[in-house]
């Protein structure tokens, strides 16, 4: 594949033959090697901001079921604005990072609402709809719209580090290095090369440049750093925390949920009421509290049922769930958690509460760990 071109790229920025060069290669490797997925079916620009957002969360093979789910039941950007956020996060549920779908659900308004319900090319228009940032604005521009944009993600940047031998570029350097090499023509198919060839051949820890269809402009290869680019920080620590869980269950088996603040981590989402143990408080005693705030008078203590810990971006917790009984039925527990509440109080975490069996809870919007601890009960 290299036969032709110097072994040694030159040092410093590619000059216009090598640019072209690398177009070349990478649009081909991109014909001869791009997997057919649902959201390249057509370049409708909804299609494409969607599976981007996707993309951001999760690998290809695990969105295409989430996708296609969406796509069912929100074809249209007015299908998205027109739904229900709950709706919206049931959705989501299992992708993680729900401020992601908040945001595309918000943007399909303001798209509806403020821009005729067109999707702009510009990139600058893009970046001020609300989630929408540098990648995904590039990412849309370049695919749906064949604008020349450069959209660096975590693939893409992994390659130029090694292309250029770059071991910790500045996210601007990165851009400025990516809109060097988008072409003017399929600007799209170049940027999903890139990404492709991240994904599939130029991997963190196994990379298989005898394969890659630019090794030979390749910095990082010629310099024996491949393996050092980009270079890694420390480990990251993330911060622990332990919640005590209440898994309160009423006599004809409902159980007790509540919805976590709109805004805020896991915002909107449902699940079973928890606290973190204050100082010398037992776990299982923050769950009874936690428990108590939704206005469940005497929670009877009804065992441990287990543990589950889920890392998000920055911390750690491990939930310990322990379950509770009630002796009355929700509407008398409901009613007097609301006479209770004085009035004027602003909308807290335990604003809302749904008593919901077990095979109800599928209707509910349920964070990963959560939904964990409904496996330990239905196990
Ligand atoms: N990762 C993010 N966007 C992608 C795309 N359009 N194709 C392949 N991988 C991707």
């Amino acid at each position: 594949m290299s036969a032709d071109v110097p072994p040694t790229p030159a040092a410093g920025a590619p000059d216009d033959g090598e640019i072209a060069a690398v177009r070349e290669r990478l649009l081909a490797f991109y014909d001869a090697r791009r997997r057919d997925l649902p959201w390249r079916a057509d370049t409708d620009p909804y299609r494409v901001w969607v599976s981007e957002v996707m993309l951001q969360q999760t690998r290809v093979d695990a969105a295409i079921p989430y996708y296609e789910r969406w796509m069912q039941r929100f074809p249209t950007l007015t299908a998205l604005a027109d739904a229900d956020i709950d709706e919206v996060l049931r959705h989501w549920q299992g992708l993680g990072y729900y401020a992601r779908a908040r945001n595309l659900h918000r943007a399909a308004r303001v798209l509806r609402e403020r821009h005729h319900g067109r999707i702009p090319a510009d990139p600058d228009a893009l970046r001020r709809l609300p989630g929408i940032g540098d990648y995904t604005a590039g990412a849309i521009a370049s695919i749906a719209f064949g604008i020349p944009a450069a959209a660096v993600d975590g693939n893409v940047r992994r390659v130029l580090c090694r292309l250029y031998d770059l071991p910790d570029p500045t996210p601007a350097e990165l851009r400025r290095r990516a809109a060097a090499l988008v072409p003017d023509e399929r600007p799209g198919d170049f940027n999903q090369a890139l990404m492709e060839l991240g994904a599939t051949l130029c991997t963190p820890r196994t990379p298989r440049c005898d394969d890659c269809p630019v090794a030979t402009w390749c910095r990082a290869r010629a310099r024996g750093t491949t393996h050092q680019r980009p270079a890694t920080g420390p480990a990251r620590t993330v911060p622990e925390h332990d919640v005590g869980t209440a898994v309160v269950r009423t006599p004809a088996g409902r159980l007790l949920l509540r919805r976590r603040p709109e805004e805020g981590m896991l915002g909107g989402l449902w699940e079973f009421p928890g606290a973190e143990p204050r100082d010398g408080e037992t776990p299982a005693a923050a769950a009874a509290r936690a428990a108590r705030s939704c206005a469940v008078r005497d929670p009877i203590p009804d065992g441990a049922l287990g543990s589950i810990t889920h890392t998000f971006t920055h911390r750690r917790i491990t939930y310990h769930a322990y379950r509770f009984r009630v002796d009355a039925e929700p509407a008398a527990m409901v009613e007097s958690r609301r006479r209770a509440r004085p009035r004027g109080t602003p909308a807290g975490e335990d604003d809302a509460v749904a008593w919901v069996e077990l095979a109800g809870l599928d209707a509910y919007a349920l964070p990963a760990a959560q939904r964990g601890i409904v496996g330990m009960l239905e196990g």
